[in-house]
Order: structure tokens, then sequence, then C-alpha cells
């Protein structure tokens, strides 16, 4: 399978492009605003010149590019695995109405490991309904987005077995924490790839539930399996949740 991959020379794409041929996903072109330096595949500086003679789409871009990138999919009709995090709601909404017209992988983490700890959390949190529930995360300090997207994935997780629960980002001022709340808070520092933890806690006890990841490869790997499960799937919207329950 041939790819284009969108951020082909950030730190993500060059993770991805490092594991060019897993799962038979070659990647054999590339977009980025920043279309110059050393790079094995030829490289767009935009989805205008992007060569669309591929079999699926890839990015590890900046949320800025969601217009292009997904009118660019749907004109030429490829598959789209988006891993590009930070998307306002009038960019999810272009993501949302490409998926109605092609197969779409969207997807804040692509670690199979978060996938597994969101699941385990849901099943602790409604287990125990009187529990108090609280994402921390720590990311390396270039990451502009805040909190994370998986961190926001995973309260969105929580809130299917706490559909009351208001999501709160961010502890500073007086006030006692709100009953039914769950809280996100982000830590950045140094090159920390990514951590997630979930505490459920009542006054008497608290699990743990924590999340490392080790390198960055972990992501560009779940994209490739995403890849190769998304070609040749009818239209439509696909998260990880179909991958692990493939
Ligand atoms: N879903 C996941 O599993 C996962 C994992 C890691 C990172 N990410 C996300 O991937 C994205 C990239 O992360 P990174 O660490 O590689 O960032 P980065 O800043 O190192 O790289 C981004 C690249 O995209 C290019 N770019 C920026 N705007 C563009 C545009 N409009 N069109 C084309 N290219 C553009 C930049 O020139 C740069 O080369 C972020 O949103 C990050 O949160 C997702």
């Amino acid at each position: 399978m041939r790819v284009l991959l969108s951020g082909i020379l950030g730190h993500m794409g060059r993770e991805v492009l490092a594991l060019s041929g897993c799962r038979g996903v070659e990647i054999v072109a590339g977009v980025d605003l920043a279309a110059f330096g050393e790079c094995p595949v030829p490289v767009a500086a935009d989805f205008d010149c992007a060569q669309a003679d591929v079999d699926c789409v890839m990015d590890f871009s900046h949320h800025a590019a969601t217009k292009a990138l997904t009118d660019f999919c749907v004109k030429n009709r490829l598959p789209l695995v988006l891993a590009t995090t930070g998307q306002t709601e009038e960019e999810q909404e272009m993501i949302f109405a490409a998926a109605e017209k092609i197969p779409l992988f969207f997807a804040a983490n692509y670690s199979l490991g978060i996938a597994l700890l969101a699941e385990t959390a849901k099943k602790i949190a409604a287990a125990m309904p009187e529990a108090e529930l609280e994402i921390v995360e720590v990311h390396h300090d270039r990451k502009i987005d805040a909190p994370s997207g998986t961190a926001l994935t995973l309260a969105e997780a929580l809130r299917e077995v706490r559909p009351h629960a208001t999501v709160v980002t961010g502890r500073s001022g007086h006030g006692k924490r709100a009953e039914n709340e769950i809280g996100i808070q982000s830590v950045r520092l140094g090159n920390i790839v990514g951590v997630h933890e979930i505490l459920i806690g009542t006054a008497s006890e608290t699990i743990t539930l924590k999340h490392e990841a080790h390198s960055r490869a972990l992501f560009a790997e779940g994209a490739y399996a995403a890849a190769a499960y998304l070609v040749g799937k009818p239209a439509g919207l696909y998260t990880m949740q179909d991958l692990i329950t493939v």
C-alpha cells in the first residue's frame, strides 16, 4: 500500500517515515509546510501540489491543515488516517463531514495500550459510581495543545459511564472540587513522550491506572495498523475501539 504522509518533516513524520514498509504500508511521498531539508521521498509544500496517486493519506501535522487535508482526501477519494490533535470545533465538523464520504480513522492516540487503558478505566468507573475521577497528563515542553487530545479522549470515554459528569481542565484559586467532575491536569516538561494517569478514588481507596509511552514509534506503529485496517473499508469514522475489537 502506498501512502502520502502529511507533516513528513516533523518529529512524528520522521518516526513514521523510519518505519516505512511496516505492515506492507510504504510512505511514497509527503506534504509539509516546511518543504525543505533532506527527505528520501518527494515532499510538496501544500496539498495543491501533493501526489494523489496513493492508496491512503496519513497525517501528523497541525490542525490548521484540516481543511486542505480533508478536501484533498475527499476530492481524490482517499482513506485518511488522521493523527493530528488540537482541532477546533469547526475543524472537527470538517472531519465528521469528510467521514461521510471517505473511510477516516481518527484517534488522538494511536497506542493500543491507551485504548485498553480507556476500556479498563470505564469498567472501574462504572463499578464504583461514587468514586471521583481525575486524569493527569505529562508531555514534552514543545507540545502546543493542552490538555492533550488523549486526555480529552479518556475523559470522553469516562463520560460514557458518567454521562452527567463535567470535564474540568486545570485547577487554581479557591473552591472545592465539584461533585460529578472529571478533572484533567496538564504538566509540560522536558522531552517526555507522553504519560497518562487515571485516578479513581473514594474516601477509603484510590486506584491509579498509568500508561507511559517510551517512544514515539509507538504512535507510528499504531498509525500503520490503522492504515492497514482502513483501506477497503466503506466511508465512515473509525477509532481505536475498532482496532481493539478486531
Ligand atoms: N494521534 C497520535 O497518536 C499522535 C502522537 C504524537 C503526536 N500527535 C500529533 O501529531 C501532530 C504533529 O506532532 P509532531 O510532534 O510531529 O509536531 P512537529 O511540530 O514536530 O511536526 C509537525 C510538522 O507538520 C508541518 N506542518 C505544520 N502545518 C502544516 C500544514 N498546514 N500542512 C502541512 N504540514 C504542516 C510542520 O512543518 C512540521 O514539519 C501534533 O498535532 C501532535 O499532537 C499525534
